[in-house]
């Protein structure tokens, strides 16, 4: 893994010069708050509350904030007018979107509108998204201010209206979906046929609003890498100890992805590996399969490129992975098999002095091994 240099900022550039900010058209309703649908929507709010969509914005996501820094002073160093093209996605609802995006203006954190990141308001007002090459826009937000659903209830304190566009991942894709021919970042690929709802808005005991005749709803807990319960589903993993026939065993491993897109996704820091390690009755280390370097290259779920190497060893969608590891005769009391997740792989912190400072300043996530499998054999 030495020689990987994760270049984000570059594929950054590269991308976001061809986005466009939203349509919000004119003389539309305003936004409102998220924090004003509490009330009526608690559960939903507490959930939405504790996902990545309300924490995307430059303001509150620290590892975002950094990579913006990192970027705008990359365009400096080019000569370039920087900009912060990162808001169609992780700050939508910002006023001065446009402003933002082309750098004419800078976030500024006491503004609500950039504070909400990706707002109840904004995906539930998205009426179309722009696809393809261009991009010149990506949604296009109603101007009467109705709440969009699939199935649009009878009645309801605020004009609701029917949206087919929320059935299933089509919404999420305008955020989510590669920009044809442009460089793919922070976006999950290969799930365009599946329903993102169908795992990540799972059904969830407690009416979706107060006076709702519904006793239960679609969790807005939208959890990915930044959610234990999301990884712990991510994978299954089938760990057996199998004798050979000549007195020798083996140790039999299959990783099976249960997502319906690559794991981990094509954010270019994610990254997850098979560590196994035997021990002896002393609990000294007899073998181990060297997460972290080539020696046990399969066993690194990741996708690489730059400094002349690169390479896809992410598990694609429905993708199995099987391994077999000689089990030596002598001495092997234990043996610790683990599948480890990290949003940013070490070598991506290494290369990004944004990101080496925010471990530094003791950032809890951005340097954490999330054990999302375990199981330990006695011998
Ligand atoms: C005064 C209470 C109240 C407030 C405030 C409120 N809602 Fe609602 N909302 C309701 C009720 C009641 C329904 C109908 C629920 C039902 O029949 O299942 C509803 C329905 C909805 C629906 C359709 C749900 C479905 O069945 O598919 C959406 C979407 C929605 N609200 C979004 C919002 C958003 C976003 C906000 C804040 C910007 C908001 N609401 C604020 C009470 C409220
Ligand atoms: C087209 C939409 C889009 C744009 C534009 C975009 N991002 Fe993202 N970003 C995402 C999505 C979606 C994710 C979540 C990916 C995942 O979890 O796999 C993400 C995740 C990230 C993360 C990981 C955050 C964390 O806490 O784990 C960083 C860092 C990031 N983006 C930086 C940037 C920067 C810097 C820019 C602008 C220069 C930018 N992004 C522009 C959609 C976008
Ligand atoms: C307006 C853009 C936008 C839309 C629409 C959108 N997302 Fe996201 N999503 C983001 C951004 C930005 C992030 C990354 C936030 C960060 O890490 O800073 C993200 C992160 C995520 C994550 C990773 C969460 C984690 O724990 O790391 C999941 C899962 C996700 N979104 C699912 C969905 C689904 C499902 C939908 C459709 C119902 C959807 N998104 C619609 C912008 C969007
Ligand atoms: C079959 C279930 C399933 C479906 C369908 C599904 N996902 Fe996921 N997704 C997961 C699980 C489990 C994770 C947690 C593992 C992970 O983070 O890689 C995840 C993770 C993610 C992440 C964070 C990835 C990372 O590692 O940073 C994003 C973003 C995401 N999903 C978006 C989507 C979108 C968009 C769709 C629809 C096009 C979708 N997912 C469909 C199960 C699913
Ligand atoms: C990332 C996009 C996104 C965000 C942000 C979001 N929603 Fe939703 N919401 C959806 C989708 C997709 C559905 C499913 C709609 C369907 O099945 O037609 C949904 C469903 C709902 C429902 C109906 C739930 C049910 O099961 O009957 C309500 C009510 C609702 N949202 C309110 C809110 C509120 C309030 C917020 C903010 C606290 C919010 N939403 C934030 C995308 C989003």
């Amino acid at each position: 893994m030495r020689n990987i240099v994760v270049f984000m900022v570059a594929a950054v550039v590269m991308f976001s010069s061809a986005l466009a900010a939203h349509d919000f058209p004119q003389g539309a309703a305003p936004y409102e708050k998220s924090r004003r649908c509490s009330g009526c929507h608690p559960a939903v709010y507490k959930e939405w509350e504790s996902s990545m969509h309300s924490k995307s914005s430059v303001h509150k996501d620290p590892a975002h904030s950094a990579m913006y820094g990192e970027f705008t002073g990359s365009m400096k160093d080019a000569g370039k007018e920087g900009g912060y093209p990162c808001a169609a996605c992780h700050m939508p609802m910002a006023e001065n979107i446009k402003e933002l995006m082309n750098g004419t203006d800078t976030p500024n954190g006491n503004l609500w509108r950039e504070d909400e990141g990706v707002g109840c308001a904004f995906c539930h007002r998205a009426e179309t998204i722009t696809g393809g090459k261009d991009r010149k826009r990506l949604f296009t937000i109603n101007k009467d201010g109705a709440y969009l659903t699939s199935n649009k209830p009878e009645k309801a304190p605020h004009a609701v209206a029917a949206n087919p566009m929320f059935a299933g991942g089509e919404l999420c894709m305008g955020c989510h979906s590669p920009v044809e021919s442009q460089s793919a970042i922070c976006l999950t690929e290969e799930e365009g046929q599946s329903n993102c709802l169908s795992c990540h808005m799972e059904r969830k005991e407690g009416p979706p609003s107060i006076e709702s005749a519904k006793t239960d709803h679609a969790s807005h807990e939208m959890g990915g890498g930044h959610n234990i319960t999301a990884l712990f589903k991510a994978l299954s993993v089938n760990a057996k100890v199998n004798e050979t026939g000549n007195g020798g065993k083996t140790l039999d491993i299959e990783v099976i992805n249960n997502t319906s897109h690559s794991f981990p996704s094509s954010m270019p820091m994610r990254m997850s590996y098979l560590k196994v390690v035997a021990y002896d009755a002393k609990k000294q280390v007899i073998f181990s399969n060297d997460k972290e370097s080539s020696e046990d290259g399969n066993a690194v779920f990741m996708k690489a490129s730059g400094g002349g190497t690169s390479f896809d060893r992410r598990l694609l969608s429905g993708g199995t992975r099987a391994f077999s590891y000689p089990i030596p005769n002598d001495g092997v009391k234990s043996i610790i098999v683990e599948v480890i997740y990290r949003l940013f792989q070490s070598q991506a912190i290494i290369s990004h002095p944004a990101l080496t400072a925010l471990k530094n300043a003791g950032d809890k996530e951005i340097d954490a091994n999330f054990t999302i499998y375990k199981k330990e054999f006695i011998f």
